[in-house]
């Protein structure tokens, strides 16, 4: 396990540089990140390139021997780029090329911009392609799905339809361009759906569009990725990814890549809301089921954050080391922080680092230093994994679909996942958060909510996981529409419906109005949003409804399907509900539950496969303590223990 910062030396004065490693290696810095914005700086001018600053810091950092995580810094062209081909520069949905002088205005689209960004990467590469202290390389920064409209997008997006439709006919079909008189007639009448108001696009040319920008930043990155290759076929290369407006198609964003790498802001204010407590956790499950491997973390939380926003509240005691070992918890090996020292100038001068703009290290770099300690005490996780029995599925275009078409007020695809995740996460279980594609045959319990776009490969696999025994919760919202965003001429949940044994004969979408459910056992919940009337054709009823003109048919089901089992949710509650279904469904599927945690408390496992170390992790603002089992090691404090007391943050570890 290893702690690293994120260090601008362009930013500093060449008289710090020195101090700065010397202070990095004492508190324990095992690596560092290098130039993702320094373009200007690399290439001062076309042709003309100053490796000089670059070849300095790398040697002080190798005398520390700390490892260097290098950066394509394709972020940011220099103003020379943009002057001389503005062509470059992203248009934006109204037609009009966007303004420079922040970050990220390039086009990746550009074919201009890929002759510069593939030379900068191969002049780096030339140079540092076989550097040993380069431990990893880093592409752009959080890369997105972006939304440019310049002429190269549009050109490209009209050959990709080509390239998948064949001719502008089936176009015309699947996008149903009847409707409103909107048949093409030529392919270069084809536009991105910019038109307003936006929720009057058409659905299938939205999602097209979407696929389109995500495989736009895939072909990005495999270029990028070739020149790196051509000279280190083996150095490990990742982006750092977050969860951005324009969200990307994670798995197909790292499929070439070797590993994930987040940038991870926890929240500094604690939620009051108890749903969103568990959140943070989802991101990093979600995270770490990218690859379905343990992950980095690119850029941690280190200070207030600030800038384009107010300032938040002081990172609490705690938090800064707590929630890096969170992260390790759910599953990072390298938790790199966001930065060193804050900025004194530029946009970013009140998103603070470790260190504060008085170069005097405070109470939250002490903390750091202290993380640092800790961490130099975890080999004994360095080969370790997660591994879960529970699985969530998350798709892309589920994900883009939903959030197109929002299916009721406050339907939110995210948030229903994440429910179902808390409640797991309640029982301290291991949650995975996976692709509907993946292999799903190690998981004792599958859920797969809201499968609204139909794919082939995705029905398969949960049909097949069903059929050798698996159990499956499928939720309203399934077999919606078909591989093109169009609506399935069929009773819903369409492909679904044998597998549930249950049709829905109408449905309800009460957006922020509540009904009421009653489960098998006379319990009552409060349900809201969406509510499916389900007529079991061989299910069973699990919960009704309570109230409103279906008061009495079914509104959760289950049904065995040849070896397995396959529950339907046709409606959305507050988490009492999921709690108890969770804790029925890991009794149903034999997994473990910890029952009693207190609120906020996320425990999870990493194995080796010999040992398990089990991470207590107190994610509120109360003390909190937790009666063990038996006396368990504690490998932080390298005793037995019987109770845990853990107070706001801290992070205990123990040797099951
Ligand atoms: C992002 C970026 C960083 C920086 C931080 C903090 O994660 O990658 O460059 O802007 O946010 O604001
Ligand atoms: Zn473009």
């Amino acid at each position: 396990m290893k702690i690293g910062v994120d260090y601008y030396p362009e930013q500093w004065d060449k008289s710090l540089w020195l101090k700065d490693a010397e202070l990095m290696a004492k508190t324990g810095v095992k690596a560092v990140r290098l130039a993702e914005f320094s373009w200007s700086k690399l290439e001062p001018k076309e042709g003309h390139y100053n490796f000089k600053w670059l070849d300095e810091i790398i040697e002080i950092f190798k005398r520390y021997s700390i490892g260097i995580i290098l950066c394509i810094p394709t972020n940011c062209p220099p103003l020379w780029l943009y002057q001389k081909h503005p062509e470059i520069i992203q248009v934006g949905r109204d037609g009009k090329r966007i303004q420079t002088g922040i970050r990220g205005h390039r086009c990746i689209n550009s074919s201009v911009f890929l002759k510069y960004a593939r030379n900068i990467t191969s002049q780096l590469l030339i140079r540092y392609g076989k550097e040993p202290a380069v431990i990893a390389w880093q592409i752009d920064n959080e890369l997105e799905a972006y939304q440019c409209c310049c002429n190269e997008c549009k050109e490209k997006f009209r050959l990709w339809l080509t390239d998948r439709f064949d001719n502008i006919n089936n176009i015309n079909f699947v996008f149903g361009n009847e409707v409103w008189s909107n048949e093409y007639s030529d392919v270069s009448q084809i536009e991105p759906p910019t038109a307003y108001p936006r929720e009057w696009q058409n659905p299938a040319l939205c999602l097209e569009w979407y696929r389109f920008t995500c495989n736009s930043v895939n072909e990005y990155i495999k270029d990028i990725l070739f020149e790196i290759r051509k000279e280190n076929p083996k150095i490990p290369v990742t982006t750092n990814t977050w969860f951005c407006e324009n969200t990307p198609d994670f798995y197909k964003l790292f499929d070439k890549l070797d590993f994930v790498s987040y940038d991870n802001y926890p929240p500094i204010n604690i939620p009051k809301d108890p749903e969103s407590l568990y959140s943070h956790a989802f991101h990093l499950d979600f995270m770490r089921g990218i690859k379905e491997q343990n992950f980095w973390v690119m850029e941690q939380l280190s200070g207030i954050t600030g800038s384009w926003s107010p300032m938040s509240t002081a990172p609490k005691p705690n938090m800064i080391m707590g929630y890096s070992l969170q992260a390790m918890a759910h599953g990072a090996d390298t938790v790199i922080h966001f930065r060193w020292r804050t900025a004194v100038k530029g946009a970013e001068m009140f998103w603070h680092g470790l260190i504060d703009h008085s170069n005097v290290p405070g109470r939250r770099f002490f903390e750091f230093s202290e993380l640092c300690k800790v961490v130099s005490r975890l080999d004994v996780i360095d080969t370790t994994r997660i591994v879960s029995d529970i699985a969530i599925l998350y798709s892309a275009d589920n994900d883009y679909a939903l959030r197109n078409q929002p299916q009721t007020a406050g339907y939110n695809y995210f948030d229903i996942i994440k429910t179902f995740h808390k409640a797991f996460m309640r029982y301290g279980a291991n949650v995975d958060i996976i692709s509907p594609e993946s292999d799903l045959s190690g998981y004792k319990l599958v859920i797969a909510p809201s499968m609204f776009v139909y794919k082939k490969e995705a029905v398969e696999n949960i049909y097949r996981y069903v059929i050798n025994g698996g159990t499956v919760v499928l939720t309203h919202r399934s077999g919606v529409k078909d591989g093109n965003n169009n609506c399935i001429m069929d009773k819903l949940p369409t492909v679904y419906k044998e597998l549930i044994g249950a049709e829905i004969v109408e449905y309800d979408p009460i957006g922020y109005s509540e009904n009421k459910i009653k489960d098998f056992a006379g319990n009552e919940y409060v349900c809201r949003q969406w509510c499916d009337i389900i007529q079991p054709t061989t299910a069973r009823t699990y919960a009704e409804y309570a109230d409103s003109f279906y008061s009495g048919t079914s509104a959760v089901t289950l049904n065995r399907y040849c070896s397995g089992v396959a529950y339907y949710v046709g409606t959305l509650c507050n988490s009492d509900f999921y709690e108890s279904f969770a804790s029925n469904l890991m009794k149903q599927t034999g997994i473990p539950r910890l029952k009693g945690l207190p609120v906020g408390v996320e425990v999870t496992t990493r194995t080796n496969g010999r040992d398990e170390y089990i991470f207590f992790f107190n994610n509120s603002e109360r003390e909190v303590a937790i009666p063990l089992p038996k006396s368990m090691y504690s490998i932080l404090s390298s005793v037995g223990k019987n109770k845990l007391e853990l107070k706001p943050f801290e992070m205990e570890i123990v040797r099951k």
